[in-house]
């Protein structure tokens, strides 16, 4: 592959946003010495943990210019939704959500409505948007994240709307302000961007061209998490595997993560997402040695069928998946396996989707992710034609869950027992009388205890298990 240019943002740029930073925070500071009340956020995230991320990114500005967190909408002066473009059914929920928000900008004008992400890096997206929904100030694509506190200058000094989707492919910049979810495990992006362009896949053409964070950054970053108390860390990128190809001192996925499990205080480490293609005997045998890394890898599949798999552009066989699969099982036994699988490629017939269920029944997986295809214009597969009607395409993605369901609980009713350490995240999410937190191989774990238990380690004995959770007891 051609080396590429590693594109940094110039701490000239950087330090320019960060003086926009303080001049709103100055401003914010004075309506409140003028007897107002502090100002409050909301940022709503949609789509994958990338997207997470740059949402703590914006959050970290927001805070630093005297943004407190609005626990709802109706309490802001200031929503952002962060969107996601993957599927259609994720599009049409922003603009459903964006529609419900006029009769609150009518209510009170000086509210600010903010729209970025992956949707908006599509002009027609960002065009629906500056026609038909009048009440959103302000837009801006992925490429545009660092410059937000300029624009929204732009906004709050002008009055006026701001719509930014430039077309450059996205910068990195190192040094911004982050305000992650509260709890021990912190997310780390350490690529951007997909070279891959899978032919059903939107996120090439709003993410732009890979490009890696030196390691330096990163490790940076990490030792300071590590002693803020964070415990366990997961590296972020759509093809981790790809990491460091376009550094000029070339160090690779397996050797950053060598690298972050050297920090002092970070006890676990996790990574997403790996593509197929590119996992190396290297990653492998650096997972199996390194007692930190944890031993569970997301590797999606996405189908079971060569035709399909090729026609996907995904550059791998069935077998060569299998191989892989059985080469990781070979060095790590108990590994947790997950996949994401996409029911209804055009062209996919019943017969060939029976490939996939094949796969299902080989790997064993612990979770999939499912979703049924859904047409992204602009991609290669959007002009392919489709065989399978909708009632066929929800059948076999029926089927796919009843195969997957039962594996799932029979690899959970394995677990029954026995004893995990799991690190205890905060209280469930469906019951706050209990606490929640994840074994090695990233299973959710339910248990009793006291609020104290939060971010630290805990044995707890496995004695009811579900599809999704565990239920256990702790053991001294
Ligand atoms: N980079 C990651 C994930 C990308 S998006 C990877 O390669 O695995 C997450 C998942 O969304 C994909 O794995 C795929 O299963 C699904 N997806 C992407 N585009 C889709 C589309 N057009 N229709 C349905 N599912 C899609
Ligand atoms: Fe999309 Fe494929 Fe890139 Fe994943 S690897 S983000 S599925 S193009
Ligand atoms: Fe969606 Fe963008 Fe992630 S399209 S899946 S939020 S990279």
């Amino acid at each position: 592959m051609s080396q590429r240019k590693n594109t940094v943002l110039s701490p000239e740029i950087v330090e320019a946003q960060k003086k926009v930073i303080d001049r709103i925070r100055i401003q914010n500071e004075e309506q409140i010495a003028n007897g107002g009340i502090r100002k409050k956020a909301f940022v709503e995230t949609y789509g994958c943990q990338q997207n997470v991320s740059d949402s703590e990114i914006i959050f970290g500005m927001l805070s630093q210019m005297g943004y407190d967190k609005a626990s709802e909408k109706e309490e802001a002066d200031i929503i952002i939704y962060n969107t996601c473009a993957v599927r259609e059914n994720a599009e049409l929920k922003v603009f459903g959500n964006l529609g419900a928000l006029k009769h609150l900008k009518a209510k009170r004008p000086e509210l600010i409505i903010g729209v970025c992400g992956c949707m908006m890096q599509q002009k027609s997206n960002a065009e629906q948007i500056r026609k038909k929904y009048k009440h959103v100030d302000l837009v801006f694509g992925t490429h545009s994240l660092y410059y937000f506190p300029s624009l929204l200058a732009e906004v709050i000094d002008k009055n006026s709307r701001v719509i930014d989707v430039r077309e450059t492919d996205g910068a990195i910049a190192e040094d911004y302000p982050v305000v992650r979810a509260e709890g021990p495990c912190a997310w780390v992006s350490v690529m951007y961007g997909c070279n891959n362009f899978c032919s059903y896949c939107i996120v090439p053409y709003v993410r732009g061209r890979e490009r890696s964070r030196s390691m330096e950054a990163i490790i940076k970053e990490v030792t300071s998490l590590a002693a803020e108390g964070y415990k366990e860390i997961t590296l972020l990128g759509q093809n981790v595997n790809s990491y460091g190809k376009d550094l000029s001192d070339g160090p690779d996925f397996a050797d950053l993560l060598n690298e972050v499990c050297k920090v002092d205080g970070i006890e676990r480490v996790r990574f997403m997402t790996s593509h197929p293609k590119d996992i190396s005997d290297k990653l492998i045998d650096t997972m199996a040695s390194n007692p930190k890394i944890c031993k569970q890898l997301h590797l999606p599949v996405q189908a079971g069928n060569n035709r399909v798999l090729q026609t996907m552009n995904r550059r791998y066989t069935k077998e060569d998946y299998l191989e892989k699969i059985e080469k990781i099982k070979a060095k790590m036994p108990d590994i947790t396996l997950t996949s994401d699988i996409i029911v209804g490629f055009p062209g996919e017939t019943k017969e060939e989707f029976e490939d996939t269920l094949d796969v299902l029944r080989k790997v064993r997986y612990d979770t999939i992710f499912s979703f049924i295809y859904s047409k992204r214009p602009g991609t290669p597969a959007a002009t392919m034609d489709d065989c399978l009607t909708p009632e066929e395409k929800k059948e076999c993605f029926s089927r796919l869950l009843e195969v997957q369901d039962k594996i799932s609980l029979e690899k959970n009713q394995a677990l029954s027992g026995k004893e995990m350490l799991v690190l205890t995240e905060g209280y469930s999410k469906t019951d706050s009388s209990v606490l929640s937190g994840r074994t090695e191989g990233g299973k959710i774990v339910n248990f009793r205890g006291s609020e104290e238990l939060i971010g630290k380690f805990v044995k707890v004995k496995i004695t009811e298990v579900r599809t999704w959770s565990l239920l256990g007891e702790i053991v001294d």
